[in-house]
């Protein structure tokens, strides 16, 4: 249950960038040498992806403060409790030709990011893999890989006529060639540049926008010869890849909770720490300040070759937007939330060309449009987006859908509402954001804890 408090301050960290953690793993795993990645994020997602590239041949550990290492990444070996804060993970990596057949069927449990970067990377192998996730996402298509990597050469099969996991992966030998991405999506332009890393020659991708890069910015780092030219990119292939350290900084994705929640509650002033604002992920950002949110980026600086800075929300008197077009890819998680925040403010607001989130971890449109209703919003679903007027919220009972994104939005909008709020399945949030629920406890002590 989530109760409304009187007032919301205080400072918060959050957990280490899901995208940038995901990649630092899997890029050092195919690189030469051994990289340490700290500030890592631990949640069960990057957790899928460290269990892969194990079982692909590569070595990841937890180093802690006192030097030890062990392979039970969250769980400190000193107090037997689970730590996942500041983890900082040793990757040795086998270099890219060096990964080795699994001697089981690869597990991406709930991670999109896992299954579809990991593919690219299947593709180009001389031995046989299969891989596959949990329910939810054995739902989400994996055809948009498919078909752009056997144009690349790639010999794969998958479930309900090549659309779904599980996907087999056969011995292929990769060559470069053009490639029009129909989605854009940063897993899938992801995916096509690792398979353009082992395939012969260059391979060029054609992006329909821009999304999240730091895939680009990691292998270019590695000593991948990477070019772009507006939204074409270009790979070349067969380069040494070098083992690069990296400094994780806070998940702006993560962080987008307490920003709304800051901006929408009456007294309200938090800051979080050392967040990533690369700008192909600053869209809320830049749509929570439209909205005229008193959100200020202080101590911008460099970080692992990300741009990172301290973000302040404070209590703001929100109007709707209109958003879409380009924003989207660089808001795509946070759409969620986002909602919430128009649900509270003057006027109404319309999200357009999101039809992306009905194929993330929940459909996003209509659980939103859903469980926002039921805690007293007023929201109209779209076939690619929602119309939603602002207005007040009241308590009730809000369904995760077994949704990381959806449990954390539903709870910063039970925040803001007249009374206490459940909110059904909560312990989700463990995919991206295990320490969410303590978290909202210290910047709004009263609000989780029982009468
Ligand atoms: C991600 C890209 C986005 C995002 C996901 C993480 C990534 O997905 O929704 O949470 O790390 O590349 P799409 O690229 O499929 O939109």
């Amino acid at each position: 249950m989530v109760r409304p408090v009187a007032e919301l301050r205080g400072e918060v960290t959050v957990p280490g960038d899901k995208s940038i953690t995901h990649r630092s793993v899997m890029l050092n795993a195919i690189a030469h040498g051994t990289a340490t990645v700290t500030g890592a994020g631990l949640g069960a997602d990057c957790l899928s992806t460290a269990a892969c590239m194990r079982a692909l041949g590569a070595t990841v550990r937890r180093q802690w403060a006192d030097g030890q290492l062990t392979d039970d990444l969250p769980r400190n070996p000193v107090t037997g409790q689970d730590e996942r804060a500041d983890a900082v993970l040793v990757v040795e990596g086998v270099g890219e030709g060096g990964l080795r057949e699994p001697a089981d069927v690869l597990d991406a449990g709930n991670s999109g990011t896992t299954a579809r970067l990991l593919s690219g990377i299947l593709a180009g192998q001389r031995f046989f893999s299969v891989l596959t996730g949990d329910a939810s996402l054995r739902s989400r298509p994996m055809g948009r890989v498919v078909q752009p990597l056997r144009q690349l050469g790639a010999r794969l099969a998958s479930r309900t006529e090549d659309t779904l996991l599980p996907l087999a992966v056969m011995p292929a030998h990769l060559q470069g060639t053009s490639l029009r991405m129909g989605v854009a999506s940063a897993q899938l332009k992801s995916c096509l540049l690792l398979a353009g890393v082992y395939a012969q020659g260059v391979t060029e991708i054609d992006q329909p926008e821009e999304s999240r890069d730091h895939t680009e910015r990691m292998l270019a780092a590695q000593g991948v010869k990477i070019e772009q030219d507006g939204l074409r990119l270009r790979v070349h292939g067969g380069a040494l890849l070098r083992a690069i350290d990296v400094a994780v900084p806070g998940d702006i994705s993560s962080a987008a909770f307490w920003l709304v929640a800051g901006c929408i509650h009456p007294k309200a002033r938090v800051v979080v720490r050392n967040v990533g604002v690369n700008p192909t992920r600053t869209g809320i950002l830049d749509v929570l300040r439209d909205m005229g949110g008193r959100v200020t980026i202080t101590n911008e600086r460099v970080a692992g070759g990300e741009p990172v800075a301290d973000l302040v929300a404070e209590s703001s008197e929100l109007r709707g937007v209109d958003v879409g077009g380009a924003l989207i890819p660089r808001m795509i998680d946070e759409v969620p939330v986002l909602a919430v925040a128009a649900a509270v403010a003057r006027g109404r607001t319309t999200i357009r060309d999101a039809a992306e989130l009905r194929v993330k971890e929940s459909d996003r449109l209509s659980a939103t449009a859903r469980e926002l209703t039921a805690l007293g919003g007023s929201v109209q679903e779209l076939e690619d987006g929602l119309v939603i007027e602002g207005g007040r919220l009241h308590g009730g009972e809000a369904e995760s859908h077994a949704d990381h994104r959806m449990a954390m939005s539903m709870a910063v909008a039970a925040l803001a509402s007249g009374a206490p709020a459940f909110i059904l399945g909560g312990e989700c949030v463990d995919i991206s954001y295990p320490t969410f629920w303590p978290d909202l406890e210290r910047l709004a002590p009263g609000s989780t804890r029982e009468a």
